[in-house]
């Protein structure tokens, strides 16, 4: 027995001393990113095996799939897309910002290569696949001669007396369809036609009329579903197998078929353009931009798909956190300069980001998290996640508006500039960010104003391609006065 015990002791001190000093080196020495832990990968097919009824995810649950890879393998996560191409997720604030600032002239955000591939086949409508799928040189030019209005101070500022008077008629539209018990179901679908009536609004100049009662709700309805259905295949087609390449599959039909609806009905909208649109600063740069007649109609197209939904999403979102608390309610209420509302929008945007991760092709090697990962590699920023996470905001969890204003603000604004990202961020960030800014504050302010708010059940959330509320979303709107 003494001779056993010494032996094992003899070996743990050889090999556990060995082993710690071995952990201690490699700790201090990069390692090569084939290394990178992450779920099982297959031969050719990967990691795509997470997503069947074998790995336990669906498609709904990507999120939530990320989320326990980190608890499961630590800070930086790979998976294996078909053929083995490694995708890197990562969620620690050092590496996320790493990769943000390692951007160059164009940044590479990674295409959804479906669109990419419908695109290509119908050059008829378009001459590239459009600014969101577009890289290089090709990207900025659209870039620079498409958005320079949309992002423009002068032109959101002036904008300012139609935000007021769309979100009074959203109000409006509330109290019209709230029932006797002042409930309001399918709230996501009211939200909808909010985000099309600012965009359309911003866009062409003019308003369509979304928020009226009697509008034609049969376009409305064709329009927001045909953007739920093309983000619902965007993600099917990302995240299945890409068998679409070779033919196509329910997922890629419902691609072209929404793409194909939203272009149709964008179409008749911009062709009924008045002489009100004419006079659209936004409208007008994009008719006179020096791009192919074709990216024209493109650009349209796209601002009003890329809006809908995020609008949708993330004014959900918002009435959803704030008609948590009655007391929330009551500060914005106190408060005239809009700068508490402003903070329950920047809340929201932390805790429920619709984008709430952020893709990269890295341009240069990058050491991430111990790792060293090499250029041309698609990188995940979980920039949601990270925000969840209590070491990047304490009690990170928890509604808090108020670490937004203040003396906490400063601290709050610099530890999120490269985590409160809801926009994305460098030169890609979305041009619709200061026309959301603007009109989502005045958006809760109206509604606050109006109704006393409360929640009839909890929020669900699952992954759209985006993360978006899970309906029916169910809401008391009870008038103020
Ligand atoms: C709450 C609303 C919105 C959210 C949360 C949102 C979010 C985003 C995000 C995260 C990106 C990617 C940025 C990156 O990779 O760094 C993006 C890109 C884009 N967004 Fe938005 N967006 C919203 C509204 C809008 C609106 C209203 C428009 C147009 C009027 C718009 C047009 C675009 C376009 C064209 C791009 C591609 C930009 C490029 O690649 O250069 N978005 N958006």
């Amino acid at each position: 027995f003494e001779v056993s015990l010494l032996v094992v002791m003899i070996s743990y001190y050889l090999f556990g001393q060995r082993s710690s000093w071995k952990a201690r080196l490699s700790s201090t020495m990069l390692r090569h990113s084939s290394e990178v832990p992450g779920p099982l990968a297959l031969p050719v097919f990967g990691s795509c095996w997470v997503y069947t009824a074998v790995g336990g995810y669906s498609f709904t649950r990507v999120h939530e799939f990320y989320r326990d890879m980190f608890l499961q393998h630590g800070p930086i996560v790979k998976e294996e897309a078909l053929w083995n191409v490694p995708v890197i997720s990562v969620v620690e604030r050092s590496d996320i910002e790493k990769v943000f600032r390692s951007s160059g002239r164009y940044p590479i955000r990674p295409p959804t290569e479906a669109i990419a591939h419908y695109r290509r086949s119908r050059p008829d409508r378009y001459a590239s696949t459009g600014m969101v799928n577009e890289q290089g040189a090709s990207w900025y030019h659209l870039r620079s001669n498409l958005t320079s209005h949309l992002t423009s101070t002068k032109t959101i500022a002036s904008f300012l007396p139609q935000v007021e008077e769309i979100c009074g008629d959203w109000c409006s539209l509330l109290d019209q369809l709230k029932d006797p018990k002042d409930l309001i179901s399918n709230v996501e679908v009211l939200a909808s036609r909010l985000g099309l009536e600012a965009i359309c609004s911003l866009v062409l100049g003019r308003r369509m009329g979304f928020l009226y009662e009697e509008a034609d709700s049969k376009l409305t309805y064709r329009l927001a579903h045909a953007v739920s259905n093309h983000f619902g295949a965007c993600r099917d087609t990302y995240y299945g197998l890409p068998l679409w390449k070779l033919f196509p599959t329910p997922a890629y039909k419902k691609l072209v078929e929404s793409e194909e609806e939203i272009y149709n009905l964008v179409l008749e909208i911009i062709e009924s353009a008045d002489e009100a649109s004419m006079e659209s600063a936004v409208f007008q740069s994009v008719l006179k931009a020096d791009v192919d007649s074709r990216e024209k109609t493109a650009a349209i197209v796209d601002f009003i798909a890329a809006g809908i939904y995020t609008m949708r999403n993330s004014m959900v979102f918002l009435l959803n956190t704030v008609a948590n608390d009655p007391k929330i309610q009551e500060a914005i209420l106190q408060d005239p300069t809009g700068a508490y509302a402003k903070a329950c929008v920047n809340e929201t945007f932390r805790l429920l980001p619709t984008a709430n991760c952020l893709a990269r092709v890295i341009e240069n090697d990058l050491e991430l998290s111990n790792y060293r990962i090499p250029k041309h590699s698609v990188v995940l920023c979980h920039t949601g996640l990270a925000c969840r996470d209590d070491r990047n905001f304490p009690q990170a969890e928890k509604f808090i508006p108020e670490r937004w204003l203040d003396d906490a603000k400063q601290e709050t604004t610099s530890v999120g500039t490269y985590l409160v990202v809801p926009f994305g961020i460098g030169r890609r960030t979305c041009p619709g960010k200061r026309f959301i800014e603007q009109i989502l504050p005045i958006a809760l302010q109206h509604t606050v104003r109006n109704f006393k708010m409360a929640n009839v059940n909890p929020l669900e959330v699952q992954f759209e391609f985006l993360l978006a509320p899970k309906g029916p979303i169910n809401m008391v709107f009870e008038k103020r006065f």
